[in-house]
């Protein structure tokens, strides 16, 4: 797919969602990359134009509607209307359920739920104005068949599911589809990180485990959203799109 449309990638300078900007910018998108990750943020929106692309990398908090609101103003003022959002932030932490803190689980369903809320609420008049918008939200495996020691992360994510469903009822008529991947395993820091600090095992032993025995790559989850995103697409919404190698059937 190439194309001119413009695209925002929350999460963007990290993982999947860094696999995602790339493939877009490849496409030649004009790509807006969100992301708290100053550093990172700066980093790989400077790669990004080293390779000629069109790129605007804000570091933002997606929990933050204050930051999201002038974010977009940013976007639409540098790239022009939003066609197509990527909702790929998130954060995921082991932590047993009785003893969870409140604010433990509010800043989880903040980020990753409400976060979700804030950039699609942002987003949406664009592709409704414009009658054509594609949404895909990264929810997550956990979501389907529970986690024992992240109740607060799988049920935001579930939350991200059932919004992706009813925004996909909602916007069917205006030309916009809403779709969600739910994966599994994919080799990311995220990924990574839950193995270095003990919190699952490590990636291969993981991986052993699913049907087709490797992590999945933020490469498998562009390809993905870079049909899901097409024209080719357009009679598909509101599905679940488990690129799992197989975890979930
Ligand atoms: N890696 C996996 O195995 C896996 C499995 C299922 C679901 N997921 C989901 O996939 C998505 C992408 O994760 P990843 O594995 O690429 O992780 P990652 O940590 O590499 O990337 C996530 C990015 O989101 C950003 N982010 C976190 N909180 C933010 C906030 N408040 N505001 C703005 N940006 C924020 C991080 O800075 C990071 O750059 C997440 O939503 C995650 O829950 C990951």
């Amino acid at each position: 797919m190439s194309g001119d449309r413009v695209v925002v990638v929350t999460g963007g300078a990290s993982g999947m969602g860094l696999g995602i900007s790339q493939r877009f910018a490849a496409n030649g998108h004009p790509v807006a990359i969100l992301d708290v990750q100053a550093e990172a943020v700066e980093r790989e929106t400077e790669a990004l134009r080293a390779n000629g692309a069109k790129v605007v990398g804000l570091t933002v908090d997606v929990a933050n509607r204050a930051q999201i609101d002038a974010a977009y103003a940013t976007i639409r003022e540098q790239l022009g209307p939003i066609s197509i959002v990527i909702a790929s932030a998130g954060i995921s932490r082991s932590q047993d359920f009785l003893t969870m803190p409140v604010d433990t689980w509010q800043r989880m369903i903040d980020v990753n739920l409400t976060g979700v809320f804030h950039s699609l609420q942002a987003a949406l008049p664009d592709m409704v104005a414009r009658n054509w918008g594609r949404v895909v939200t990264i929810s997550s495996h956990a979501a389907q068949g529970g986690a024992t020691d992240r109740a607060h992360y799988a049920a935001s994510k579930g939350g991200v599911i059932s919004l992706t469903k009813s925004l996909a009822r909602a916007f069917a008529a205006n030309g916009i589809t809403v779709n969600t991947i739910p994966p599994s395993l994919v080799d990311t820091p995220l990924a990574r990180f839950g193995a270095t600090s003990g919190e699952v095992p490590p990636i291969e032993v993981i991986a052993s485990h699913i049907p087709i025995a490797r992590a999945g790559t933020p490469d498998d989850i562009a390809d993905a959203c870079e049909f899901l995103c097409s024209d080719k697409a357009s009679y598909i919404t509101g599905q679940e799109i488990n690129v799992n190698g197989g975890a979930h059937m």
